[in-house]
């Protein structure tokens, strides 16, 4: 089982704009970790900082003791499944081929250029798909199904590449309440059977008082709270996340 840590871990934009401000932070191997935080709180851009998506101005990023490093990113990148929140497949490919994809951290760049895969691959895929309940739909175009089986091969994609960690960035943004549950109990599911660490950002208080094992609490890119669950429950901080600040005025249509 994987840790991910930040140590020292700064982010300024080209334009000035400290997303992330110095961030010290262990994920423990195997946890269901959800970072929670208002938009424009820095989820996405800490999240994007495991697999190299976004690169940290200062500090570094340490894969189970590893600095992630330009050099051993792409070979890093193959042990970190991502899931996003507009579910990222190719829309006019069929849910095999996309799932499919996943394996193409392991192959040659020509050969998932043409889509060539291996026998195992496409048992793996086949493996995947059943994981996710989706056997019966291997065939069908990726944008005939519903956003919650959109967000299944999303899943099964990431499970392709047998990875260590799961970054799933508002993996529910898109979906309906019980569909969203849905897709938690599937991700908490990878991760304890598994053995997957899940780093996962959400919007939703109530979602991450059901799945997480511990929640991470960021505002203006300051972690302002990190705690278990049941520890959080009368914690008032919880509620000060989505506190707008006292110059800030909301705006009524
Ligand atoms: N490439 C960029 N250049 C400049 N500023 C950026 C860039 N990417 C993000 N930001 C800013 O950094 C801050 C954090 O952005 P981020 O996308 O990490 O927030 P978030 O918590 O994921 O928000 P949301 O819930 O809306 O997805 C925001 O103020 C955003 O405008
Ligand atoms: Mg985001």
């Amino acid at each position: 089982m994987t840790t991910i840590q930040f140590k020292g871990v700064t982010k300024t934009f080209n334009n000035g704009f400290q997303a992330i401000q110095s961030t010290d932070l262990t994920i423990h191997p195997g946890d269901f970790t959800v970072i929670l935080g208002s938009s424009g709180a820095g989820k996405s851009t800490l999240l994007r900082m495991v697999n190299g998506l976004e690169t940290p101005s200062q500090g570094e990023v340490f894969i189970d003791k590893r600095k992630l490093t330009p050099q051993n990113q792409r070979h890093i990148r193959a042990n970190v499944g991502m899931i996003f929140q507009q579910f990222n497949l190719v829309n006019r490919l069929n849910v095999m081929t996309n799932v499919l994809i996943g394996r193409s951290y392991y192959r040659r760049w020509w050969e998932s250029l043409f889509y060539l895969f291996t026998k195992q691959d496409y048992e793996l895929a086949h493996w995947a798909l059943e994981r996710v309940g989706l056997t019966d739909k291997a065939w069908q175009r990726a944008s005939d199904l519903s956003g919650g089986q959109q967000q299944r091969v999303a899943i099964a994609r990431a499970l392709v590449q047998k990875p260590q960690i799961i970054i799933a960035d508002e993996p529910v943004a898109s979906l309906d309440p019980a569909t969203s549950i849905e897709i938690l109990e599937l991700l908490l599911k990878i991760c304890q059977e598994d053995g997957v660490t899940v780093l996962a950002s959400l919007h939703q208080v109530n979602l991450a008082m059901q799945f997480a094992d511990r929640i991470i609490g960021l505002k203006q890119g300051t972690v302002i709270f990190d705690d278990q669950p049941v520890n959080l429950i009368h914690d008032s901080l919880l509620e000060t996340i989505y506190q707008k600040e006292d110059h800030e005025t909301i705006a009524v249509a």
